[in-house]
């Protein structure tokens, strides 16, 4: 019978007998699918593999801390952590089009990538965290969806230009059962059961202009947003739950004065692959209750609407 340890095991027999005594490198976002990737490609050959993390500047509160002392410190993967939010951010100084933050920051991400492994003196190969929907929907649509929703993690070109040969351990699973070979792989539920994250991440979470204090504000409301959510224990009742800066600045009271801050939306919806959704549907007591905190905790935000749009015909992201 098929069980997920024989799958590990077998996968872990199959990457040995690849790579022999090669070296792969991988690039790892935070996320669940490059995550197990990485620790399974670990489990077979060791310190034959090196991880990249690329780290754009638009990640969450506390999420390069976490990548690092996870997979260095608890999993002891050679990792480089390259930040690179100077050159992100400076190339995104005044673009508000959300396809050029998209592009601006897929294009950077190759460059930066590429001039990692590049430090590392190359690799025979490079493992990716395709998943078996993504074979399946990069040979039937060509420009739907799927092609710009994968664009940012899948390093294009670079394995011709580079050389190199693909890795894909999990091409043939789904989603649950890569969260399911991350538990067998001992991954913390923390990351195995993570809600997804755009590759372009908070910029398209910002309408407009990125700077780092928008980026900055953003993270705050966030954070008590997802707080809340854990706290109230629905974090796994929910597909995606985040929180958008708005472009817009009102007025409100606070004490005895008179504010004019700016404006932020939460979203939080249920979906089983992201290509249809449905609003979550808190009770009014959880939302006043954050939307208290967040007024109060997270100066620079007077203001807090919830974004009540299913998919279609809204999107999940803003932008
Ligand atoms: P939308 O906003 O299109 O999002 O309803 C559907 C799912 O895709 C994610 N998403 C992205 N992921 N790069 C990514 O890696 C992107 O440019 C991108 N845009 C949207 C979104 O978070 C949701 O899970």
């Amino acid at each position: 019978t098929w069980t997920m340890a024989g799958f590990r095991d077998m996968e872990i027999a199959r990457i040995r007998e690849q790579v022999g005594t090669g070296h792969v490198i991988c690039g790892l976002s935070g996320g669940v699918d490059s995550s197990v990737a990485a620790v399974l490609i670990h489990e077979a050959i060791g310190d034959q593999l090196t991880c990249i993390f690329v780290d754009h500047g638009m990640l969450r509160a506390g999420e390069a801390e976490e990548v690092v002392s996870t997979f260095q410190g608890q999993f002891n993967i050679r990792l480089v952590h390259r930040d690179a939010s100077d050159i992100f951010l400076s190339a995104l100084d005044g673009v508000t089009d959300p396809e050029i933050k998209r592009k601006t920051i897929g294009r950077l991400f190759v460059e930066v990538f590429e001039e990692e492994a590049t430090k590392l003196g190359g690799a025979q190969f490079l493992a990716q965290g395709t998943l078996y929907p993504d074979v399946i929907e990069s040979v039937s649509f060509t420009g739907g969806p799927s092609v710009t929703i994968k664009s940012h993690h899948n390093v294009g070109g670079l394995p011709e230009r580079m050389n190199m040969k693909l890795v894909e351990p999990l091409r043939e699973l789904f989603k649950d059962e890569v969260r399911d070979l991350g538990r067998e792989l001992g991954i913390p539920e923390n990351i195995v059961g993570r809600h997804p994250f755009p590759g372009p991440g908070l910029s398209i979470r910002i309408p407009g202009a990125i700077t780092r204090e928008k980026l900055d504000l953003l993270r705050k409301v966030d954070t008590v947003f997802l707080e809340e959510i854990r706290a109230a224990g629905l974090y796994d009742a929910i597909w995606q739950a985040f929180a958008v800066l708005l472009p817009v600045r009102t007025v409100g009271v606070m004490g005895d004065g008179r504010t004019y801050d700016q404006a932020c939306a939460l979203r939080a919806v249920t979906s089983t692959d992201g290509m249809t959704a449905d609003v979550y549907p808190f009770d009014m007591g959880f939302l006043t209750r954050v939307a208290g905190r967040i007024v109060n905790e997270v100066r620079g935000i007077n203001r807090v609407t919830y974004d009540i749009t299913s998919k279609p015909p809204g999107t999940i992201e803003w932008e």
